[in-house]
């Protein structure tokens, strides 16, 4: 199919453009759009026959479940139900804004958008593109990242077009988005509830809400147990190249990375290094990229997926990235970059 390609300003919304999207999305059709963590890959989340070619344009396992996303509260009974006082708490304090809500699933809802299951994320984007589309379409948009099956998360158009080019109906492009990563995932339908998948609102700012949340054990490595999200077991984020991640003491980690891309060098193996402002200037050789700067890892976040994509640019056999402490936002960055490592990790 032929894929329109449409760019937007975020605070100069062209609303007719909306409009067509809006439409698009009613006519049973598929729309990627931005929003503040990635780009999404939407359809109506209530038509089966629209939600079927979010799985197959992706390349999706079927029994993976789509979030959800709604423009205002009025749409959040048409998705779930039996809502608990702690899931309003957390949208009163969060929405709109990265996080996603496991609650129960309404009857509205066909399976297929839950996979079957009888819970379904709800999310309501802070993103203006993606609200003004939402809510010209009038139903909640059905939409995982807008990425082909496995490959790190898209944070700017180029990205998708580069994925999804006559794949979809319509892209919308919107900037770089903001977060970088995806929703911090949240299951409300357990207690105390259980944090499936970090973000950008972390598990500290969610403890002033409820402080029984905890972390699903499946998320932290040398755990035997398997993540819940369905999602985290798929290999993920994962560009065409190697990657590993090298991990300790910061000077042990530089001298570590200079022996290995030598290493490389000697073997004729192409290496990119994912580094930070505070330790490019001390690589010798191979491709550096610097992510942002430690002293805000909201930077670091932002450009983390990009990077990974564009070694692949640079068609690099080898990326080897430094590691981040595993707290607050540091967290879901090592989450991704664990993942896209396929846990291949170098103490030192
Ligand atoms: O930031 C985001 O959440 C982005 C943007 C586009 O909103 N969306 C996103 O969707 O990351 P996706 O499909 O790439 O990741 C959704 C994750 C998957 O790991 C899935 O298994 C999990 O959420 N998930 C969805 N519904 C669930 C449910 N009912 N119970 C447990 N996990 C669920
Ligand atoms: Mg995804």
């Amino acid at each position: 199919m032929e894929t329109i390609i449409k760019l937007l300003d975020e605070n100069d919304l062209d609303l007719k453009i909306l409009e067509q999207a809006g439409k698009i999305i009613n006519n049973k059709g598929l729309v990627v759009f931005p929003t503040e963590t990635v780009y999404g890959l939407g359809a109506n989340a209530l038509e089966e026959e629209a939600v079927k070619k979010i799985f197959i344009a992706k390349g999706r396992p079927q029994d993976n479940p789509l979030i959800v996303h709604i423009s205002d509260f009025d749409m959040l009974n048409i998705c779930a139900k039996d809502i608990n006082e702690v899931a309003f708490k957390i949208m009163e304090k969060f929405f709109p804004g990265p996080i996603t809500l496991i609650l129960n699933k309404s009857d509205k809802i066909p399976k297929v958008t839950s996979a079957n299951l009888d819970t379904i994320g709800v999310r309501m984007p802070s993103n203006k593109i993606a609200r003004a589309l939402i809510k010209k379409a009038g139903v909640p948009i059905a939409a995982p990242s807008a990425n082909i099956s496995g490959r790190p998360s898209p944070t700017d158009v180029e990205r998708c077009i580069e994925d999804l080019d006559t794949r979809v109906d319509l892209i919308i492009g919107g900037g770089m988005c903001e977060v970088g990563l995806e929703s911090t995932i949240v299951d409300l339908t357990v207690t105390p509830p259980c944090i499936l998948r970090p973000g950008k609102i972390t598990l500290e700012m969610l403890k002033e809400i409820e402080p029984n949340i905890y972390i699903d054990k499946g998320l932290i490595i040398d755990s035997s147990e398997k993540p819940k999200a369905p999602g985290m077991k798929y290999k993920h984020y994962a560009p065409k190249a190697e990657v590993k991640i090298v991990q300790g003491d910061m000077k042990k980690t530089i001298a570590k990375i200079n022996e290995m891309v030598q290493n490389y060098k000697g073997n004729k193996i192409s290496v990119g290094i994912m580094a930070t402002e505070e330790t490019k200037d001390f690589y010798k050789d191979g491709i550096v990229i610097s992510m942002g700067t430690r002293n805000d890892l909201s930077s670091i976040g932002k450009n983390l997926f990009e990077t990974l994509r564009s070694f692949d640019d640079k068609k690099v056999d080898v990326i080897i990235s430094e590691s981040f402490y595993e707290e607050d936002f540091g967290l879901a960055i090592m989450n991704r970059l664990k993942k896209s490592a396929g846990f291949n990790i170098i103490k030192v």
